[in-house]
């Protein structure tokens, strides 16, 4: 049984918590929040038996083997660190921080402590991904040559929410654009190069970005991402004997449909439950430390390296800087 701790009780805690009352081999022990309040209140609704009213505690308590990182960005390098000083192993929200030298040192610190760390980048674990990757892998498509995907709603500016406040590392790439850019590098490997273009709003973060990744072999994706447009929040892979479609939203799809080079469609249906979609990637994180792995195959630090390298890229031509870079 893993004993879990949880730092950071928002929204997407809640969805963790949740989720992990369905999943066998592991419970929620001890969770903190920068508030004594905030945090009794996230256990006594989840039936949490420890709280902490600072992040630090946490990192102290020997009954925790493991500690789900969803904190705003701008503190998942830091808190991580915490958590892999104290010993215990980090399953840490997407993005895995706010760029490619905070990846590193985080790996680098996960290494030398053998501890597992993973980001926590729900989709890649799906059924619905798993079933994307059998599909290329079985070659029924062909090669693939380009991949197209975007992910963006359209929200209100507000300087406090999360999304649009610099300081905790706001902004539609990091919080969106990660999805659409996983699935490039999912089917097409690592980015080469990339063209980007976008709008920074009032608040200094990237409202709106767009950018085209060069891949190897002369492969390519365009992305886009944004939180102050309702994009169509679609995927495709165009390859040389077909397509895949991944339908709307591409970074929890239900389906994937196969398209023939005549038209033919072929929907693959790959449905599962999305206020517990966060399962896999649990399970995932249970089966590595069951093994004894301090990394998972599926989603292994390299690849959040791939990612971080590419947002940095990227986000260097759009002009957001993050503050304390
Ligand atoms: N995988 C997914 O589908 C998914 C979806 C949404 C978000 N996320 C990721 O999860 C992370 C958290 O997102 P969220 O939507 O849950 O955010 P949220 O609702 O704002 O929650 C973040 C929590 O972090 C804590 N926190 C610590 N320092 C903070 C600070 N300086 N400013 C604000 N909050 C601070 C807050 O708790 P206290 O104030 O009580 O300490 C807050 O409850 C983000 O990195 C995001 O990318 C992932």
């Amino acid at each position: 049984m893993i004993r879990w701790g949880v730092a950071g009780p928002g929204s997407i805690a809640k969805t963790f918590a949740r989720t992990m009352q369905d999943v066998d081999g592991g419970e929620i022990v001890a969770v903190a929040s920068r508030s004594p309040e905030r945090a009794a209140a996230f256990a006594d609704q989840f039936a949490i038996p420890r709280h902490y009213g600072d992040y630090e505690a946490l990192a102290h308590d020997d009954d925790v083997d493991a500690v789900y990182v969803a904190t705003p960005h701008a503190r998942h390098a830091a808190d991580t660190l915490t958590y892999l000083s104290g010993g215990k192993h980090v399953l840490c929200e997407k993005p895995l921080a706010l760029n490619a030298g905070q990846v590193r040192t985080m790996t680098d610190a996960a290494r030398a402590q053998r501890l597992f760390l993973m980001e926590a980048l729900w989709s890649r674990f799906l059924p619905s991904y798993q079933l994307l990757s059998e599909v290329l892998g079985s070659g029924r498509v062909g090669q693939p040559l380009f991949v197209e995907a975007d992910l963006g709603f359209r929200a209100p500016v507000d300087a406090d929410s999360r999304l649009f406040d610099l300081a905790q590392g706001g902004g539609a790439l990091l919080d969106l654009g990660i999805y659409p850019l996983q699935l490039c590098t999912l089917v097409l490997g690592p980015v080469e190069r990339a063209v980007a273009g976008g709008v920074v709003g009032q608040t200094g973060v990237d409202e709106v970005t767009a950018a085209i990744l060069h891949h190897r072999d002369g492969t390519m994706g365009v992305i886009k991402a944004a939180i102050r447009a309702g994009l169509s929040s679609t995927g495709r892979v165009a390859a040389t004997e077909g397509s895949i479609e991944i339908p709307s939203y591409m970074h929890c799809p239900q389906s994937i449909t196969v398209v023939a080079p005549d038209g033919t469609r072929d929907v693959l249906e790959a449905p599962f439950e999305l206020q517990r979609g966060f399962r896999y990637e649990i399970e995932e994180v249970h089966r590595c430390l069951a093994d004894g792995v301090t990394e998972s195959t599926m989603m292994p630090l390299a690849e959040s390296l791939v990612l971080a390298v590419a947002m940095d890229d990227i986000r260097s031509q759009l002009g957001v800087v993050y503050p304390g870079e």
